[in-house]
C-alpha cells in the first residue's frame, strides 16, 4: 500500500502502465494487480491486453471482431497447448476411448525407428484388424468459453504421426469433428484417409491440418484414428491447438465444408 502511494505520487499515470506492460503478465496478475486500487484498475483495463497483445504481435485474424475479452485473448494465444491427453503413449491406453479394437487390438511399445524429437519414445500399434481410438475434448472444460469460441472462430490446429508397416499394406485413417453442446455434429473432417501398398521402409509421417470457417456453436471436438496392416500401423505425437492469435501457416488450411 505504502509502496503504491509512494509511486503513485511520484510517477505519472502513463510511466506506470508502462512499467506493467514490461513485467511479465503472470506477475502483473499475481503480484501487481494486488497492489491497490489505481493498479488493479490498470491491469483490469481493456487497454492494458490489448496493448500487450499489439507488442507481442498477437492479433486476431478478422480485425473488425476484435476479442470482447483482450485478457483471456492474450493467455489463450500466448499458451497454446495440446489438448490431447497422453498423446504419446507413455501411459499406455490411458484417455483414449477405444472404438475399434480389431483381431489382436491396440498395444503400445517403445519406438523401434527413431522419432524426429528425441522427447517422443513411444508409440501405439494398431493390429491387422481395424483399430480405432479417439478423445472427445470438452472445450469448455480446457477454458475456450462458448463466447470465445462462436466470436472469434480460432484456426484449431491438428497434427498426427505414423508410420506404415514396411512389407505389407496398410491403411491409416484420421477424423475429427466439431459437435454442439449436445454433441451433435456440427461438422465431420476426414482429412486423411490413407492406404500404402506393400512397400519399402517408410519413415515416420506426419500430417498437419488447419481448420478454419467450421462455424458458431463448436462446443466439443472429436479426434478419431487409427487403421490397420499386417504388423500394426503406429501413430503417436497427436495433438489437437487452439489457435486463436493470427500466424502464417505453412501446412494446408482446410475449410472444412
Ligand atoms: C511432438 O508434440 C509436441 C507437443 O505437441 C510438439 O511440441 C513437438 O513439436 C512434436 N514433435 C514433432 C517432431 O512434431
Amino acid at each position: 500500500m505504502l509502496l503504491c502511494f509512494v509511486i503513485w505520487k511520484a510517477v505519472p499515470l502513463a510511466v506506470v502502465e508502462e512499467i506493467l506492460l514490461n513485467l511479465p503478465a503472470h506477475q502483473v496478475v499475481q503480484v501487481c494487480r494486488l497492489v491497490c486500487r489505481e493498479w488493479k484498475e490498470l491491469v483490469d483495463s481493456a487497454a492494458h491486453w490489448r496493448e500487450r497483445c499489439r507488442t507481442e504481435g498477437l492479433q486476431p485474424y478478422d480485425a473488425s471482431r476484435p476479442p470482447e475479452d483482450w485478457r483471456l485473448f492474450y493467455f489463450l494465444s500466448k499458451f497454446r497447448r495440446n489438448l490431447l491427453k497422453n498423446p504419446r503413449a507413455e501411459d499406455g491406453l490411458q484417455g483414449w476411448e477405444i472404438v475399434q479394437n480389431g483381431a489382436d487390438r491396440w498395444v503400445t511399445e517403445r519406438n523401434s525407428k527413431p522419432f524426429p524429437d528425441n522427447t517422443v519414445t513411444r508409440c501405439f500399434v494398431t493390429s491387422h484388424g481395424l483399430c480405432l481410438k479417439e478423445q472427445l475434448i470438452d472445450l469448455k472444460k480446457e477454458g475456450y468459453s462458448d463466447a470465445f469460441m462462436d466470436q472469434l472462430r480460432p484456426r484449431i490446429k491438428i497434427s498426427d504421426w505414423y508410420i506404415p508397416p514396411s512389407g505389407y499394406r496398410s491403411h491409416y485413417t484420421l477424423y475429427v469433428q466439431f459437435l454442439d453442446q449436445e454433441k451433435n455434429p456440427i461438422r465431420t473432417c476426414h482429412p486423411y484417409n490413407y492406404f500404402r501398398q506393400q512397400g519399402s521402409d517408410y519413415p515416420w509421417c506426419q500430417i498437419t491440418y488447419v481448420f478454419r470457417d467450421y462455424g458458431p456453436g463448436v462446443r466439443f471436438i472429436r479426434f478419431t484414428h487409427g487403421g490397420m496392416g499386417w504388423s500394426g500401423i503406429r501413430v503417436t505425437n497427436s495433438s489437437v491447438e487452439i489457435c486463436p492469435a493470427a500466424e502464417r501457416w505453412t501446412s494446408r488450411v482446410e475449410d472444412c465444408t
